[in-house]
């Protein structure tokens, strides 16, 4: 890091001003607690692709800051905790979580959070109560799951902080687009770490943290059995873990 910044000063020619608003800049996002949402907008992608880009199974994309552990693990019919009034069209998804031959696996955990509506995630945006829209489900003995939940809406990093000063002054959109965030995990297998991303949202194009790939792209259609829904299908399939490097 410090060859590449020492490049990067030489290259553009950096003055000794440019040095200290840049230093400035980097207290600002430590003081505003905002270097996890950075890391995880600007930097987490790259990472994510690096390591993962040649893994069988599914495909993976960045975890963000919005994740908290221990979400209630759920019962039928696999409801994820929401406000009696919750906004936005109500979707039910299901599918499989296999290996990457297609071999069901049992009692597999599918993690999922996601924002409202409006684009507001419980615990770090205020409005959604604690807890909302967030919970586990397990996987059958014929490894399928079911989760029924609201679309959810698209959201901005926040503006007024250095991180979103920083993404006007670049000229870039600060929009996410709209997404369901999963983690898929089994016993003797990879964690996968992933987000569905609703097809009729805007910003599929231009997302700010670059983390949209094609094969993410869901399309809650009418469920023909349920009036008032939507529903979509998607399977995981999960890499087999490596094996623990031997010291
Ligand atoms: C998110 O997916 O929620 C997210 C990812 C990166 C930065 C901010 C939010
Ligand atoms: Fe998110």
């Amino acid at each position: 890091m410090l060859r590449r910044i020492h490049e990067a000063i030489v290259d553009n020619d950096v003055t000794y001003e440019e040095y200290q608003a840049a230093k400035q800049w980097f207290i600002d996002v430590g003081e505003a607690g905002e270097w996890p949402l950075f890391f995880d907008v600007y930097v987490e992608h790259v990472v994510e692709e690096h390591n993962f880009s040649n893994r069988p199974g599914s495909q993976g994309t960045i975890l963000g800051p919005f994740h908290l552990p221990d979400a209630p693990v759920l019962e039928a019919p696999f409801e994820l905790p929401h406000r009696p009034d919750e906004p936005g069209d109500k979707t039910v998804f299901r599918g499989r979580v296999t290996d990457p031959d297609g071999n069901p696996l049992a009692d597999a955990n599918l993690d999922v959070w996601q924002a409202d509506s409006e684009g507001r995630y419980s615990s770090f945006m205020p409005g959604p109560p604690e807890g909302n829209l967030r919970g586990q489900v397990r996987t059958d003995a014929d490894g399928r799951y079911e989760v029924r939940t609201v679309v959810p809406g698209p959201y901005t990093i926040p503006l007024d902080g250095p991180t979103g000063r920083f993404t006007a002054a670049a000229g870039w959109s600060p929009w996410r687009p709209a997404h369901i965030h999963l983690i898929v995990s089994a016993d003797g297998y990879e964690p996968l770490v992933t987000q569905l991303f609703i097809a009729s949202s805007d910003y599929l194009d231009s997302d700010v943290a670059s983390a949209v790939k094609p094969e993410l792209i869901v399309q809650p259609q009418p469920s023909d059995d349920a009036p008032g829904w939507l529903e979509f299908e998607y399977d995981f399939a999960l890499a087999p873990a490596r094996a623990p490097a031997v010291a």
